[in-house]
């Protein structure tokens, strides 16, 4: 239904007369897919506080400890990886529901667990669904939306993430005087219930999946009881059309038929999407996001700053992340995505560079909070969110879950990189000066974004696709250059 909203392919703007009573479903629905992400921040903030008990319980050396917060965003490589082929083969919504039904499972390991070990393997089972979660989360929002709030709605991802780690640090304050971390954990179970209970009767699975798979008049008729009769028609007929043409790029490119899935990424008409999906999901860890998040309290301390309540200072940092993503969610319909990105990364370059200074010169402390606090506001309100959203607007229909899976793939690796990296650089060569390692990558990728990044506000697939060939200076297959339409 992403590009199923909006007329012909050469005109913009969506349907003016899609009942506000649809939009209200659509939203609930899209509330109920981004509980995924909602794991996925829960996962994120729960394993800092759970660890601080958890440790003295099982004497986790401090080797033991790391493995135990990194296992889960190596779990979450393979997932991300393997829920492209999932969300095609089984369709997104029971994909989903099996992400939840995973997520229970890893967390009752964790929370009966005896041991180290079974820890261990209980994260990984986490890693697994949070990964499948955030490739697939993105996909199936595109795919639901109309494209005049689908910027709202894929942001909705980010939103919920940032919810998780709030809630999570929250949580973690109410048990930690009892020290009781499995109940931390335990608490999990309830948003991934509610995940498996939307995905049995709540979500309607994605049209466009419907329609690749032959199930058009399935598709037709959920569209029609949302935007009317003569809509539906008009929006399956040109989803077939795009999956047909698609799959004719596909056969010409293979040189024989059913060829796809991984392998039709490489091909040249995607290379675009793939090159700008790969860099965002680097960069988005690699400008340091999570040292800043997960070292908060830490930064804080050597600031001078009274850091003796760390979770507290938790508590602020996830607030204001969740705050700016607030407004993200509000503007990103209207300011667009390439605004936002740049002045993200511009005020992120800034930011992160002055913290170094602070850092380096001995600053002071109160300038160096502020100057966190801008930094994590920055990409609060851009390049944490949009990522999300892009990745689920850029890629082909056909290889749409694909490409969001390598994308969060690579993302998770790009996190997991950063995490292990992150105290070994600020040793050997300075914290402040690691930090101004991170402002020389945004300052890149802002050049990058500038350079190969289109706006996707208000554009179906096929517009967004053009948009995309042209900016890597080469015209989409089969159809016409339109560089000051679409740029
Ligand atoms: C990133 C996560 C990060 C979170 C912080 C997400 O967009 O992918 O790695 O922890 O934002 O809000």
């Amino acid at each position: 239904m992403a590009q199923g909203f909006s007329r012909e392919p050469g005109t913009r703007g969506p349907l003016p007369d899609l009942p506000p009573r649809a939009i209200r479903k659509i939203t609930l629905w899209a509330v109920a897919i981004a509980l995924g992400g909602f794991l996925f921040g829960f996962d994120t903030g729960v394993v800092s506080g759970a660890l601080l008990y958890l440790k003295s319980d099982f004497h986790l050396n401090s080797f033991e400890q790391g493995s135990v917060v990194s296992v889960l965003l190596v779990g979450a490589a393979v997932g991300s990886t393997c829920a492209g082929t999932l969300a095609d083969r089984l369709g997104r919504r029971r994909a989903l529901g099996l992400v939840g039904v995973v997520f229970l499972l890893g967390t009752a390991v964790v929370t009966f667990a005896g041991g180290y070990g079974t820890l261990i393997a209980g994260r990984v089972v986490l890693g697994l669904s949070v990964g499948a979660a955030s490739a697939t989360v993105p996909v199936y929002l595109s795919e639901i939306s109309p494209t005049a709030v689908r910027g709202r709605l894929l942001t909705l991802n980010q939103l919920m993430i940032t919810v998780g780690i709030l809630v999570a640090y929250l949580v973690n304050l109410a048990f930690a005087g009892g020290g009781t971390w499995r109940a931390m954990f335990a608490v999990g179970a309830i948003p991934a219930a509610l995940l498996v209970a939307a995905a049995l009767w709540l979500l309607p699975e994605s049209p466009q999946w419907l329609i690749a798979h032959g199930r058009a008049e399935r598709a037709r008729s959920g569209i029609a009881a949302l935007a009317g009769e003569d809509t539906a028609d008009e929006i399956v007929r040109r989803a077939q059309q795009r999956i047909e043409d698609d799959r004719a790029a596909q056969e010409a490119d293979s040189g024989r038929k059913g060829a796809g899935g991984a392998r039709r990424l490489l091909a040249p008409d995607v290379r675009p999407a793939l090159i700008v999906g790969l860099t965002l999901a680097a960069v988005q860890q690699l400008g340091g996001i999570n040292t800043i998040i997960y070292y908060a309290p830490t930064i804080i301390q050597q600031t001078g700053l009274n850091a003796s309540n760390s979770i507290f200072y938790s508590v602020c940092i996830g607030a204001i992340n969740l705050i700016m993503t607030v407004v993200a969610v509000r503007v990103v319909d209207r300011a667009g995505r390439r605004p936002m990105i740049l002045v993200s990364l511009a005020v992120m370059t800034v930011s992160v560079f002055l913290l170094g200074l602070a850092f380096v010169t001995g600053m002071n402390s109160l300038l160096t909070l502020l100057f966190m606090v801008v930094y994590i506001a920055a990409f609060a309100g851009g390049l944490g969110p949009v990522f999300w959203t892009l990745i689920g607007e850029i890629f082909p229909p056909s290889v749409r879950a694909e490409g969001s899976g390598v994308s969060t793939a690579v993302n998770w690796i790009a996190n997991f990189a950063v995490s292990l990296a992150f105290l070994p650089v600020a040793d050997a060569v300075g914290q402040g000066e690691t930090f101004w390692i991170f402002a020389a990558i945004c300052a890149l990728a802002f050049v990058f974004v500038s350079a190969y990044v289109p706006e996707t506000r208000g554009r179906d697939a096929e517009q967004i696709d053009r948009a995309l060939h042209e900016r890597f200076g080469r015209p989409a297959a089969g159809g016409e250059t339109e560089r000051a339409k679409t740029r």
